[in-house]
């Protein structure tokens, strides 16, 4: 365990410099070098390799990807942690009924900004066909958080794309995912992130044991836990203000869309705005301009959950792509090896956006084109791989042609990458957040701005080139 080894080095790295050198030679130990395979040394067996079909090759990237992935959990692999175990009896509970609440989660084991905290807690909330499903949320504090008259201000938080099983929620992860693109940023500015694992994510049982499964891309459900997650958060803190802005980025910027047209149709006080980054809308346009097979497996997944009498696996995946979900299940893989392993060709049925109910799912979560309850700020850069600038932009213009009422400000970034455009914009989403608690109103009606680079723009660093890991010496803080 880590704490006889990183007590005496976090001594090193935060006592004042009139520490004496006696003091810190005291404390000298052989060091190791950097490694990101430091808490898990997994491997893909033999069998697992053969019943999914891949070669040695690939068997060893997911391995490698597994393992960083797996040290990037702040509780380990699979629902080791009994924080997401729901309490027995709350079957029950209305949505936005606060469950269980750790109010002061241990940092140790995270890569936090320094001088934030977090807590944890469970919630209700409510599935796509509108039943009571437990779903896990964090906060993160800021140390001097800005004060508005009626309490402290609340951003809530819809995360990307984190993969479909317990362990592969944000809560789980050292840098709660998404870390200085947004979230950190957040803190540090003062605001209280609100932010819910989602359905699935985290809590991946529910009180009488059954499974609950991540409905990918389920933006009336990831809509519900953004409005009972901040309404639970309230109950715990009564200190936060009733009032809060809704953010999000990519499947979270879906989230935060469907937040707004939620807000449309059932009001909820407090409600503010919604900053939508990078948005998955029309997931069927997104995946026929990126082919993506990490989209079609996980909505495999989900509408084989959804729809189990007539949605079948093979429907969308070719036999290649099931004996990878497969084992993707077998070791709860996320996001990391979700990359490794569907990357590939022939993984998908060439006609899989066809199917019907891959049509209906569409339909039912994609916001565009529906009222919304603005002001809305809709960020996307023209270079994003993963979410294709034209599918956004016509969400968005179908929004304005069919409400032009709608208050939304599309914000586009010439050059700018799926999770770069956070940055890109930054700037600009502060102060739209800051704008909304101070009341400052959006006349009716869309508008569209397109800004570039105050450079050349191919002199820009153009995606993250770095992460943020797990320091277990101090010279790894240098
Ligand atoms: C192993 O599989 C990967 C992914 O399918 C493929 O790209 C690669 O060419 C294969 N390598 C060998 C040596 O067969
Ligand atoms: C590795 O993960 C385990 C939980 O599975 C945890 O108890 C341990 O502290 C972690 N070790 C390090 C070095 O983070
Ligand atoms: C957090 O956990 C670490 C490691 O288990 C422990 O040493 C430390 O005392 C805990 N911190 C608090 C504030 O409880
Ligand atoms: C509704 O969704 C929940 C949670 O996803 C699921 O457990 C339940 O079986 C679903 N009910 C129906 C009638 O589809
Ligand atoms: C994918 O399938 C096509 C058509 O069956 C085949 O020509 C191609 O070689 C396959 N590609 C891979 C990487 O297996
Ligand atoms: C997809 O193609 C397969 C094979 O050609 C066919 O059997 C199936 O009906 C098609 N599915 C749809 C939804 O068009
Ligand atoms: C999905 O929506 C489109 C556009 O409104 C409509 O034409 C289509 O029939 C719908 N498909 C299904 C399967 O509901
Ligand atoms: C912004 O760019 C889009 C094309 O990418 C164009 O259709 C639109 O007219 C531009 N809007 C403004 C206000 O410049």
């Amino acid at each position: 365990m880590y704490q006889t080894k990183v007590f005496p080095l976090l001594s090193v790295i935060l006592l004042p410099i009139s520490l004496t050198y006696h003091q810190v030679y005291a404390q000298y130990q052989a060091l190791k070098p950097q490694t990101d395979t430091f808490n898990s040394s997994a491997t893909i067996t033999p069998a697992q390799q053969r019943s999914a079909g891949i070669n040695a090759t690939l068997a060893n990237n997911l391995a490698v990807s597994l393992n960083f992935e797996r040290s990037n959990f702040a509780h380990g692999p699979g629902s080791s942690d009994s924080f997401y175990h729901v309490p027995l009896g709350s079957a029950a509970a209305a949505p936005g009924t606060l469950l269980k609440l750790q109010v002061d989660a241990n940092t140790t084991a995270y890569t936090l900004p320094p001088n934030t905290a977090l807590s944890r807690f469970i919630f209700q909330s409510e599935s796509i066909n509108g039943s009571k499903v437990p779903v896990s949320a964090y906060i993160l504090w800021p140390y001097l958080p800005r004060t508005e008259t009626d309490g402290l201000p609340v951003v809530a938080w819809a995360h990307g794309t984190s993969g479909l099983f317990g362990n592969c929620a944000p809560s789980n992860y050292r840098n709660l995912l998404y870390q200085f693109a947004t979230i950190f940023e957040l803190a540090l500015q003062g605001y209280v992130v609100v932010a819910p694992d989602y359905l699935g994510l985290g809590v991946s049982k529910d009180a009488q044991g059954k499974p609950l499964t991540h409905p990918y891309f389920g933006t009336p459900s990831h809509a519900n836990d953004l409005f009972y997650s901040v309404q639970a958060a309230r109950t715990a803190f009564p200190s936060l203000s009733k009032r809060f802005v809704v953010m999000g980025h990519s499947q979270g910027g879906g989230a935060a869309w469907a937040a707004a047209v939620r807000q449309a149709q059932k009001p909820v006080k407090g409600y503010l705005g919604a900053v939508v980054g990078s948005p998955v809308t029309d997931f069927i346009g997104l995946v026929k301009t990126t082919g993506s097979a990490t989209v079609a497996a996980f909505i495999a997944r989900t509408l084989t959950t959804l729809y189990p009498s007539v949605v079948k696996l093979s429907d969308i995946l070719t036999p290649a792509g099931i004996g990878r979900l497969a084992l993707t299940a077998e070791i709860q893989g996320c996001l990391s090896t979700a990359t490794e392993l569907f990357a590939d060709q022939n993984l998908t049925q060439p006609n899989w956006t066809d199917n019907h109910y891959v049509q209906v799912y569409n339909n039912l979560t994609d916001p565009g084109g529906k009222p919304i309850a603005g002001p809305v700020l809709v960020l996307q850069g023209d270079s994003d791989a993963s979410v294709p600038f034209p599918v956004v932009t016509d969400s968005v213009h179908e929004t304005c042609t069919k409400h032009p009422d709608s208050r939304l400000h599309y914000a586009t970034f010439a050059g700018a990458a799926h999770v770069p455009t956070m940055f890109a914009s930054q700037r600009l989403w502060l102060d739209f957040i800051a704008a909304r608690f101070a009341g400052t109103t959006v006349g009716k009606g869309c508008r569209t701005s397109n800004y570039t680079s105050a450079r050349p723009y191919r002199y820009y660093q153009k995606e993250q080139s770095w992460f943020v890991e797990y320091a277990v010496d101090a010279y790894e803080t240098a």
